[in-house]
């Protein structure tokens, strides 16, 4: 083993891949003091099997095929299926522009997802990041098959739910929430390890103004190439509408890669409504402490958006 593998973060990130995703996946692979150990996917953007392809095609952009990538959940615990009207990254989840040169998907791990989050756990005991960027089906079934799964973590940074009652995809749901909520229910409630919460109002509260984004996509690198043939259809549709361009994953991964990003969270006891008319999926914070339950989750409400900036152009420079 490398003198390197010793001393890096270990992280394992579990993905819809999605083209915040695979921003905030960049990102990581730009950590030199981070080893993905292994790449994990669920249905959300798109189908877990359309996921572990656009993987295979960021990992191939980025040079980086050698990760593991490890197939999960295609259905979610009550089997909720995506609106049609919602496909915010296209219907593949990469923005609908099939890949010229896909790479071999013999390349993906017989093992399923949910196994591999079991027993990597076990093998690096207290060592692992878990970085949750889709909904929580993989994880909620890894806490329900194995009980000590979360607390073999080290820690774990979610993008998901809402603190202010906004929601993107319906009036008061965030979309990874509401994809599964059960599965985001069972793991603030259960999962056992330290959790930093970046929800959907941060992403509203980050956004950075066009011309960063175009510095962001300047590099003549093929991951940036990548990047920008994928949300060719998202760019188009948000300068028609005169709207900034949104991040989510992003967030969450820039507090798994540096803590200092975070300027203001409050730890808190949140959960998740699953039975609500207008608000399943919606998250609910005990703000003024009425249920007397101890706080499961710190909850990031400001984040310094220079360093968020670096990180972001430290994906692309390399
Ligand atoms: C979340 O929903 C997904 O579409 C994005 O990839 C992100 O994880 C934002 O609500
Ligand atoms: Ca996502």
């Amino acid at each position: 083993m490398a003198a390197d593998d010793l001393t890096r973060r270990k992280f394992i990130i579990d993905t819809d891949a999605g083209i915040d995703d695979a921003q905030a996946i960049l990102m990581c692979l730009a950590a030199s003091d981070v080893e993905v150990v292994a790449l994990t996917t669920v249905k959300g953007n798109a189908t877990a099997a359309q996921v572990t392809s656009n993987l295979l095609r960021l990992l191939k952009a980025a040079d980086r095929l050698e990760i593991p990538i490890y197939r999960g959940c295609e259905d979610m615990l009550l089997g909720w299926e995506k609106p049609d009207e919602y496909n915010y990254h296209g219907k593949d989840g990469f923005g609908d522009v099939p890949d010229p040169d896909p790479p071999s998907r013999d390349r993906i791990q017989a093992k399923h997802a949910v196994q591999a989050l079991i027993d990597i756990t076990k093998q690096y005991p207290g060592e692992i990041s878990l970085v949750a960027l889709g909904p929580l089906t993989n994880i909620s079934m890894a806490i329900r098959m194995d009980n000590q799964f979360g607390s073999r973590l080290k820690d774990c940074f979610i993008m998901g739910g809402n603190y202010k009652g906004e929601g993107n995809v319906t009036p008061s749901g965030e979309f990874n929430f509401y994809s599964d909520p059960e599965a985001a229910y069972i793991v603030l409630n259960s999962l056992g390890c330290p959790i930093t919460l970046t929800c959907w109002e941060l992403c509203l509260d980050c956004f950075f103004p066009w011309k960063v984004h175009e510095e962001l996509r300047s590099f003549p690198s093929a991951k940036c190439e990548l990047m920008k043939t994928l949300e060719l259809a998202i760019v188009a549709e948000c300068k028609k509408e005169y709207r900034e361009y949104e991040m989510a994953d992003e967030m969450a991964m820039a507090c798994a890669l540096d803590n200092d990003v975070i300027t203001k969270s409050h730890d808190v006891y949140a959960t998740v409504e699953l039975h609500g008319h207008m608000t399943r999926g919606q998250m609910v914070v005990d703000w003024r402490k009425v249920l007397a339950r101890k706080p499961n989750v710190r909850l990031v409400v400001e984040m310094d958006k220079v360093m968020l900036k670096k990180m972001l152009l430290k994906a692309f420079e390399d």
